[in-house]
């Protein structure tokens, strides 16, 4: 059975009390922290920066996957370093340069991963798969908390499961798959029966009271797949 692990995003968390968000969702058996960066340029909403991601740093052990939304990434990338980021994704389109890119996350010490929006082909990872540690597989357009699950995205999280499995049986190591946009208690099995194994979930954790019972429900429902 793989690990699964439930990181949810604070895009839809209470802004004004991130500190406490971020220790609740932790205490409520979250594995992870999701860090949507969002510029007005590549997506259409501007949210946090690396100031942002220090002053939540103190507040958990838990790793923080910074989600780039922006365009040029490179520049970003040594200040989410140094802000604490443990995992750094970008979008594809949004680098001139992707194997540098990652290089550039690899070298300032954080595990690296591309980000495919609903219309970008996996063919990215055709040759850089030796500097990649996560794959995102986004199932909403980015941009936005609260959208719909397009159902589509779990073929292609199957492919890319199979893309990750023929590599790392071939090379070793760990990829982790995980899928960001519209991912609830009542479709998170399904996203992982296709394949996935870390979980983004914004909504559906900060827009209900009791984090703990949406986490537990999720957990819940992962130990159904196999
Ligand atoms: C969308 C972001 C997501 C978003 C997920 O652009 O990358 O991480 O916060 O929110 P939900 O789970 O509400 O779709
Ligand atoms: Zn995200």
């Amino acid at each position: 059975m793989r690990d699964f692990r439930i990181a949810p995003s604070l895009l839809s968390a209470d802004f004004a009390c991130l500190g406490q968000e971020v220790r609740d969702v932790i205490a409520a058996g979250a594995d992870i922290i999701h860090f949507d960066v969002m510029d007005n340029h590549y997506v259409p909403n501007l949210t946090v920066g690396p100031l942002v991601c220090e002053a939540i740093r103190p507040h958990t052990q838990a790793p923080i996957d910074v989600h780039l939304m922006v365009k040029p990434v490179d520049s970003l990338v040594p200040m989410f370093a140094k802000a604490g980021a443990d995992i750094i994704t970008f979008h594809p389109e949004a680098s001139e340069h992707i194997d540098r890119t990652l290089g550039l996350i690899k070298e300032s010490g954080c595990k690296a991963g591309l980000v495919f929006n609903p219309g970008t082909s996996l063919s990215y990872l055709d040759h850089v798969m030796d500097k990649i540690d996560m794959v995102l597989i986004m199932s909403v357009n980015p941009g936005f908390g609260g959208q719909s699950f397009i159902p589509h995205a779990l073929e292609k999280v199957r492919a890319a499961r199979q893309r990750i499995d023929e590599y790392t049986a071939k090379h070793g190591g760990e990829i982790w798959l995980e899928v960001d946009g519209g991912i609830k208690v009542d479709n998170i099995a399904a996203v992982a029966a296709a394949g996935a194994d870390t979980f983004v979930a914004g909504s559906a954790i900060y827009g209900q009271p009791d984090y703990q019972a949406v986490i537990a429900a999720m957990r819940a429902e992962l130990a159904k797949v196999a």
